[in-house]
């Protein structure tokens, strides 16, 4: 769906994760979000924030889980998207900590794959994901999929592409300062969630949208593999639509 602007898109967003979340806990159920980073989900949490202190919406019973993490990155630096995560949404919120999923930038490398494994567990023990929150990057990737992501990929450690670090190099002060890894769930992974929304926003985001909805699935440009999923749903403002 195209939107005159990204605050009508998240209103739709934040009103799905409303009824789904409102529905759980009368069910006394949790219900399990999976989250993106970036700058584009950030008027969707702005939203739900004030969902939650205006209009009482409670995510007591909301589990979390995140897409990715750089590596290696300590969860207090200040690009790490633990600490995203808690500044943009979680510290606003009554979700206890013991919810909340972040993969882990910090650990030694031999304990990655156990780590990765065990993520993937917990996102089973939960339930599965009923709403993934997806944003995409210029080289195609959800998450840190980059492209030569086959869509049966799994949580794990991933490189990444050159463009990726460009466009993190302003927040990090230099693209020397970004990571070259992350840990990111995989296409497969996220192909498991009940429901996917799909959010862009901007110019920028045109061609790559235009490659990933218009073009048949393929591992170079990974947020292709969406249309193999038939509750995706997309959401973009007219600039982000320019090329469809
Ligand atoms: C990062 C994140 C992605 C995100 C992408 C786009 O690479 N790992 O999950 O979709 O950036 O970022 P932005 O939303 O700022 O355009």
């Amino acid at each position: 769906a195209v939107f005159p602007d990204n605050q009508a898109a998240v209103r739709h967003v934040a009103d799905a994760i409303e009824t789904l979340v409102r529905e759980r806990a009368a069910a006394g159920q949790p219900a399990v979000l999976g989250l993106a980073t970036g700058s584009t989900p950030v008027p969707l949490y702005r939203e739900l924030i004030r969902r939650h202190r205006e209009e009482g919406l409670s995510f007591a019973h909301v589990i979390t889980f995140n897409l990715d993490e750089y590596y290696p990155l300590e969860p207090q630096h200040p690009e790490s998207y633990h600490r995203f995560m808690r500044e943009q949404l979680f510290d606003h919120l009554d979700i206890p900590a013991a919810q909340i999923h972040v993969p882990p930038g910090d650990l030694p490398r031999d304990e990655i794959h156990a780590a990765c494994t065990a993520y993937e567990q917990a996102i089973r023990d939960a339930g599965g994901v009923d709403i993934q929150i997806l944003g995409i990057g210029r080289t195609g990737h959800i998450g840190f999929n980059e492209p030569g992501s086959g869509p049966a990929s799994v949580t794990r450690l991933v490189t990444l592409d050159r463009l990726t670090r460009a466009d993190a190099a302003r927040d990090f002060r230099g693209e020397a300062n970004v990571p070259r890894y992350a840990i990111t769930m995989g296409v497969g992974t996220i192909l498991r969630a009940r429901r996917i929304f799909m959010l862009a926003w901007g110019r920028a985001k045109a061609d790559v949208l235009r490659q990933a909805i218009e073009e048949p699935p393929r591992d170079t440009v990974p947020a292709s593999y969406l249309q193999q999923h038939d509750a995706t749903e997309v959401f973009l403002d007219a600039p982000a639509a320019s090329e469809l």
